[in-house]
């Protein structure tokens, strides 16, 4: 039920948590921008499609040349954001736990784009063997990357733990997505300098995040809660998506590689992720509400923006929604928690990897 209202408060509240500490005119301003699907800066808003923002960045870019690996590109948002760019001439590589989905997938856009260009291999997120054993057979392959985009996501209602004995959803949303960014992260550098072309991460975030309270954010309690809620647990992976980008996002500025990274919350859309919560009461809100819901097109407009726009040339480490770069909450913006958690991160994984995967 608490997950039914945090989707329902967040469709009424379209823009919006992190501006709750603004004005009262501030939020009905950006209420009404959103539904109303006004234009921001970036000459799109909240009715913009993927195909729309692709189809004006393509006359810009030559996404020809560009190679993409989009996580979770099986169903939803991510399924969509993979369409658009496979259209748009990108080599689009899709990691995927259900091989036989992401083959009905590939056969659908293939037989929307004959010509497009799509590689298929085997991930399971929430098992760093499994995501160690992926980026190790991508990199033999010897392709380029310009693009990942770390969209895949899960929202459990039950506690549930990885191989890795680690809670579900930290282990899918966010440690798989670093340990991934970690060893593709040279290769993206490598291209950008042979290519010039800059390299661009995107990780899909939540406007949920600013929901996590300062206190309630422990490394430990995420890893192996005491009281498991679904809700928080979500959250708070999708705060450590933002402060993952934000990280990096330092670390790359600092090395001078030519390679972003930033963090983006797609709007609601009724998608797989909801699934969990069929049922009378959640399909009549989502029914009532429906008019307030994105459409798959409009969840993916905001990481193809991202990816595409040369607009977003060279902006790194910020937060966007609508295609627009908007304020998270103060806790993703800190930047010494954010090191912590880099830190605190990497400390788990190669203890985890040098315990299970002898080298
Ligand atoms: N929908 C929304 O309203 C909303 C709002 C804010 C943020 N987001 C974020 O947007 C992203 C995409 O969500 P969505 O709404 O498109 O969800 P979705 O339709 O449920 O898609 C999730 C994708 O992630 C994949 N996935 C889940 N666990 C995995 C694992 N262990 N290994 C590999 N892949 C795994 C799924 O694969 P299978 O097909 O095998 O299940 C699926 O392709 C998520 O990060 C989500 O947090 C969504």
């Amino acid at each position: 039920m608490c997950a039914i209202y945090f989707f329902l408060l967040a469709i009424l509240l379209p823009c919006c948590f992190e501006i709750l500490s603004l004005s009262c005119c501030t939020i009905m301003k950006e209420t009404l921008r959103y539904l109303a699907g006004i234009a921001g800066p970036s000459g799109y808003g909240s009715k913009s499609t993927a195909e729309q923002v692709a189809e004006n960045c393509s006359c810009l870019v030559d996404p020809q040349h560009l190679t993409a690996i989009i996580t979770g590109a099986t169903s939803g948002i991510g399924a969509e954001t993979a369409r658009v760019l496979a259209k748009r001439g990108v080599r689009v590589v899709i990691p995927a736990r259900d091989l036989k989905k992401a083959a009905e997938l590939k056969e659908g856009i293939q037989r929307e784009n004959p010509n497009a260009e799509i590689i298929l291999s085997e991930i399971d997120l929430s098992s760093l063997a499994s995501v160690k054993r992926f980026c190790t057979e991508f990199l033999a392959l010897g392709l380029p990357l310009n693009i990942l985009i770390n969209n895949a996501g899960i929202f459990s209602q039950n506690l549930e733990f990885s191989e890795d004995k680690i809670e579900m959803t930290f282990a899918t949303n966010y440690l798989g997505h670093y340990l991934l960014t970690e060893m593709l992260l040279e290769r993206m550098i490598e291209t950008a300098e042979q290519t010039g072309i800059q390299g661009r991460i995107i990780n899909l975030s939540s406007v949920i995040h600013s929901w996590v309270k300062r206190e309630c954010f422990s490394f430990t309690q995420m890893l192996n809660p005491n009281n498991y809620n679904g809700t928080r647990a979500y959250a708070q992976s999708k705060l450590a998506n933002i402060l993952h980008a934000k990280e990096i996002a330092r670390q790359l500025k600092a090395k001078h590689a030519k390679v972003t990274i930033n963090a983006v919350h797609p709007g609601i859309v009724k998608t797989g992720i909801i699934r969990a919560h069929k049922g009378f009461i959640t399909d009549s809100i989502f029914f009532i509400a429906s008019k307030l819901l994105k459409s798959t097109s409009q969840g993916a407009s905001t990481s193809c923006y991202v990816a595409l726009s040369p607009q977003a040339q060279g902006i790194s480490g910020k937060y966007f929604a609508d295609c627009n770069e908007t304020n998270c909450s103060a806790l993703a913006n800190d930047e010494s928690e954010a090191q912590r958690l880099w830190r605190q991160t990497r400390a788990l994984i190669q203890r985890r990897l040098q315990h299970q995967i002898p080298c």
